[in-house]
């Protein structure tokens, strides 16, 4: 029987070329006065989002909180509690990627719920909803206007730990696509290799459902189609609407179903030596599937052809092989590294990192196999060395 399944989602998604422009009229709607607008300073230089600044100014009070650093440390968190406490807002905006978007998540619950962010990390653990949010992405891959997480890193620890609420889900997403069209090459590989690993992990993860099924298959195929063109010819808008819709519906999937080995092992180093999340993730990725794709076998096969990599008749061992060697390929066009050893990973951390994996409990437990220490130390291991195939 077809268990009931819940999908979580923002309470509006607006999407489409030119979507920004909505911003104000949604904050209007939702009766703000005096808005917090987070964003970082590479975002605000761009001057990508100057039209839309201007336009918010001119209908409410805005002040800009522009202090997010990529991969946003818990101290930032910290610091946008103060400033949310201090200003009397009634909504938070966030405008940029990923970290943007957590950071803007985490100062809406915050400036409702008491005490500090660490003490919040965690699931459900929020008592209060949070001031009314809004999210921009500027990037197409991390999918955090559509996820009930934001994550934080714990850098004297070198992890990476989320805050996990319906709370900190949006009230509105606001996805535009021109407005990822200046992101530079890295940027642009980096999310939307974030992107690809969120659709094949939550399509695999033992909580996936028939909803996030569809989502995950449609944005593996878009991925491996588009991402290469947008690396390539960034003002390709076509190729950037593409992306920004699988970011969003990989946002969904995960938000529903989870990540699971390849977060669990790259949250284990990407903080401590400070590597892009989306390069961090697929570099693990290849890895992680060749582990775990022979205990979901129709997965294997289903991925392979939405891929286009593998005809029907193909064994699951095969159609899984074929799925690693064009994830592998899709990496090397869009020069994302291959191995931890070419991302400077010392080769003697390698135990460490595996017990960094098998501490992630909590996406591992979406994974199809379970990982044992010895099986993790072998994973981490292969990632080091870039090495695929029978040992
Ligand atoms: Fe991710």
């Amino acid at each position: 029987m077809q268990r009931a399944n819940t999908l979580k989602v923002p309470g509006k998604v607006i999407f489409g070329e030119g979507a920004a422009r909505s911003v104000v009229d949604e904050a209007k709607t939702m009766g703000c006065k005096r808005l917090l607008l987070v964003t970082d300073a590479q975002v605000l230089k761009s001057g990508v989002l100057y039209d839309v600044v201007k336009s918010l100014s001119a209908n409410m009070q805005v002040k800009i909180f522009s202090e997010v650093e990529p991969e946003p440390d818990i101290m930032t968190a910290d610091l946008v509690t103060r400033t949310v406490r201090e200003g009397e807002f009634d909504l938070v905006c966030g405008m940029g990627g990923g970290s943007v978007m957590d950071i803007a998540k985490i100062a809406s619950v915050m400036a409702t719920n008491s005490g500090d962010t660490e003490q919040y990390v965690g699931v459900d653990l929020l008592k209060e909803p949070g001031l009314a949010k809004i999210l921009l992405p500027t990037t197409a891959g991390t999918g955090s206007e559509m996820t009930p997480n934001a994550i934080v890193g714990l850098h004297e620890k070198g992890a990476k730990v989320g805050v996990i609420s319906p709370y900190i889900m949006a009230d509105a997403a606001v996805v535009d696509p021109l407005l990822t069209v200046t992101l530079p090459a890295k940027p642009t590989a980096s999310s939307g290799l974030d992107a690809l690993a969120h659709a094949i992990e939550s399509y695999i993860s033992l909580d996936s459902n028939p909803i996030t099924d569809l989502l995950s298959l449609r944005a593996i195929e878009l991925i491996m189609r588009n991402l290469p063109m947008v690396f390539s010819e960034g003002d390709n808008v076509r190729a950037r609407s593409a992306m920004s819709l699988c970011a969003m519906m990989a946002g969904i999937s995960i938000a529903n179903a989870g990540t699971c080995s390849g977060h669990a092992a790259a949250y284990g180093y990407a903080g401590k030596y400070n590597i892009p999340h989306g390069f961090s993730v697929a570099v693990a990725l290849p890895h992680v599937l060749e582990f775990s794709l022979r205990s979901c076998p129709q997965k294997a096969k289903a991925i392979a052809e939405t891929m286009g990599v593998a005809t029907s008749g193909v064994s699951s061992a095969d159609a899984g092989t074929q799925v690693i060697k064009a994830i592998v390929s899709l990496m090397r066009e869009v020069e994302c590294p291959t191995s931890l050893s070419q991302l400077g990973v010392p080769r003697a951390e390698i135990p460490t990192l595996a017990r960094n994996m098998l501490k992630t409990a909590r996406l591992l437990v979406h994974n199809p196999r379970s990982v044992n220490e010895v099986e993790a130390v072998e994973i981490i291991t292969r990632m080091w060395e870039g090495k695929l195939g029978p040992s």
